[in-house]
């Protein structure tokens, strides 16, 4: 497959920037045309930032599983689409071919529509990293139903709230996940979510790790019977359902500064488009690369660059069930040498604690396949960067610092491999079509070179987001209402004495915990579910390996002798309420916290003090208690 949309030399960058910019209806246009559709569009672009509102390609028709399959049979039929490395490395590993993957998804895509679920449905799956968990994406998207993914790390309770947003009737899962030495029952934790959510109706479980399950009768179903029952007849074909381009393909959950977790959805065309536009472009693909992104599907990453963006491009995607240090820590060498990658897309955390284990795992390793690295999920840290450089790109690979987020769909500041400069710890330059601008508090733009502002976007771009599931105004005021007509990132960001963009963090409530986003009311929430809790307040600082470690303050009606039962107490709670992943690193017992007399909690003076930086923590006088701070520092952990 060949992409005429491929950028090729930093000439080709500037024009195609250029004409992003002058003509974006033009340059879009021209894109769409490389896909399939159904019918094609009478207008390429709608938009409206003040009512959050954007359109593409209006009254077009498609179907993405035609792009990411069907399209490529007659060439690329034996090629492999995925290839699966299981969590133990002794398990053979899977390949599935174009031609494997059409069959597989129109089996299930019939196995849905057997079980009622019609275009437009919302569909809940909650999987491990099995090839399986893309083919009911994929299957969903074959009918038109709406998928929603939720990361096997959720507690139940986390699982509820989404499957209450969605009203999901459908859910996909497995009896249980392999990650490294645990063995996780998603199949317990979907039926605990279930108690709350009694409007699910059917339950279909893939066998994966054979722990036992309990199965209700009437509600849940083994995904093998069901495709047993599907292949009775041979050839199974399930003609794909023509959506129209602005229909939800996705929703999946992020954490905001305030509240439960919003549901980003994204339309099916403008995704599409940028998703493959980006991944050819990026990593400069090329066919025959094997593309290794270790994100889990739980993520935007996974669905854009180790699903759509990759099968769309035709191209080939290593699927990795397991983590990086099982069985140890050369475990994600071993596997590019086994399958000879050539992309690998991995997260800084991740990169840093594989640094901690030294150059010992690296040895014997060829890693000699690879021709691209990237980051994402959070700044990469100097140091890290000259290891992944001099170690695993042996000064050979260029590195994409890729910045993007859930919203938009697919990376918007990056280096292209090989064709533009890179710059350690900068994501570097915009995608073409992807207009920025630095802001001040009260939204002024913030001109010229070496300054830094909030990062926001000024013109919509194919995969924004399109609303919050449920709750437009959420989406409009979080995004659109903070400063007038631009889109607001969250995050701040400098701008370099050549233009280079470097994203310094999260200017608002959410924490980057291990390329994680988390909000802080939302782990105050839970801790303020425990028996016995007051009040809390919880604020990042910076933690070696995660980025960001998790420093909560709580208020406790009597301290217990045992502070640190309680403390693991309190930690069991926000496993149970969120998950694992938004345990706090840190949890300091205090009597009062610091408060305007207005009864605000002043985070700043919070977030001094869990950095570490005592001395600068600014006028404290305003405070109702001002001494309260002085007990604060003094239990500092
Ligand atoms: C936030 C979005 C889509 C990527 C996975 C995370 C931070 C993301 C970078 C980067 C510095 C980054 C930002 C952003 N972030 N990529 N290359 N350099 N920071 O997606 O969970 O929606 O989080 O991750 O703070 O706002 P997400």
């Amino acid at each position: 497959m060949s992409y005429p949309y491929q950028i090729k030399t930093y000439e080709e960058y500037k024009d195609a920037y250029r004409k992003s910019v002058d003509q974006p209806e033009e340059f879009w246009a021209e894109i769409a045309e490389s896909f399939q559709w159904k019918e094609k569009w009478n207008k390429v672009l709608e938009s409206d930032f003040r009512t959050a509102n954007t359109k593409w390609f209006l009254n077009a028709k498609l179907n993405i599983t035609e792009n990411c399959i069907d399209r490529h049979l007659y060439n690329l039929g034996d090629q492999p689409a995925i290839i699966w490395e299981p969590n133990n490395p002794k398990e053979k590993s899977r390949t599935i071919t174009y031609n494997d993957l059409y069959v597989k998804v129109n089996e299930f895509a019939q196995v849905l529509i057997n079980n009622g679920v019609k275009k437009g449905d919302r569909v809940c799956i909650y999987m491990g990293m099995v090839p399986e968990l893309p083919v009911a994406m994929l299957a969903c998207a074959r009918i038109g139903a709406i998928h929603s993914v939720i990361f096997g790390g959720f507690s139940a309770q986390s699982i509820a709230d989404r499957l209450q947003d969605t009203q999901a009737e459908l859910i996909v899962t497995c009896d249980g996940a392999f990650r490294g030495n645990k063995e996780i029952g998603l199949k317990t934790l979907i039926d605990n979510a279930l108690v709350a959510c009694k409007f699910v109706k059917t339950v279909i479980v893939l066998t994966r790790t054979h722990i036992p399950v309990s199965m209700i009768k009437g509600r849940d179903l083994w995904w093998e019977d069901e495709i047993a029952k599907v292949q009775e007849n041979e050839h199974t074909f399930v003609a794909p359902v023509a959506v129209d381009a602005e229909d939800p393909l996705f929703i999946l959950y992020t954490s905001g500064s305030t509240g439960k977790p919003k549901g980003v959805v994204h339309a099916t065309a403008g995704y599409m488009i940028f998703a493959a536009y980006t991944f050819v472009n990026i990593f400069q693909y090329k066919q025959g690369d094997v593309h290794f992104c270790t994100a889990d599907i739980g993520w935007i990453t996974g669905h854009t660059y180790i699903v759509y963006g990759v099968l769309c491009a035709g191209g080939t995607s290593l699927l990795y069930e397991g983590i990086p240090n099982f069985p140890d820590a050369s475990r994600l060498w071993d596997i590019i040498d086994k399958h000879n990658v050539t992309i690998l897309y991995t997260a800084p955390t991740t990169i840093r604690s594989l640094m901690a284990f030294g150059l010992e795992p690296l040895k014997g390793k060829k890693l000699n396949s690879l021709k691209v690295l990237g980051t994402v999920g959070e700044p990469i840290n100097e140091e890290a960067w000259h290891w992944y450089n001099e170690n695993i790109g042996k000064g050979k690979c260029p590195i994409v610092d890729t910045w993007w987020q859930t919203e938009t769909g697919g990376a918007m500041i990056t280096n292209l491999a090989g064709i533009t400069s890179s710059k350690p710890g900068y994501a570097t330059l915009p995608m073409p079509g992807v207009q920025l601008v630095l802001v001040d508090e009260q939204g002024k733009e913030i001109e010229g070179n070496d300054v830094s502002g909030n990062l926001c976007i000024t013109q919509p771009w194919p995969s924004i987001i399109r609303t919050t599931y449920n709750d437009h105004e959420r989406c409009r005021t979080n995004y659109f209402a903070i400063y007038d007509n631009m889109y607001f990132t969250g995050d701040g960001c400098y701008r370099d004495e050549n233009g280079f963009y470097r994203i310094t963090g999260r200017v608002d409530d959410v924490l980057n915990v291990s390329g994680h986003r988390i909000g802080t009311a939302e782990v105050e929430n839970a801790i303020n579910m425990h028996s016995g809790v007051i009040e809390s307040a919880v604020v990042g600082y910076p933690h070696e390996l995660k980025g960001q470690g998790i420093y909560a303050y709580v208020i406790m009606e009597h301290i217990h002798d045992n502070k640190h039962e309680t403390k693991l107490d309190i930690l069991q709670t926000v496993t149970r309420i969120i998950g694992p992943i938004a345990k706090p690193d840190k949890v300091q017992f205090v009597t009062g916290l610091p408060k305007t007399r207005s009864g605000k909690i002043m985070r700043r003076i919070l977030r001094k003090i869990a950095e570490g930086e005592l001395n600068s923590l600014g006028d404290t006088s305003t405070l109702l208690d001002p001494a309260i701070v002085e007990e604060i520092k003094n239990g500092r952990l």
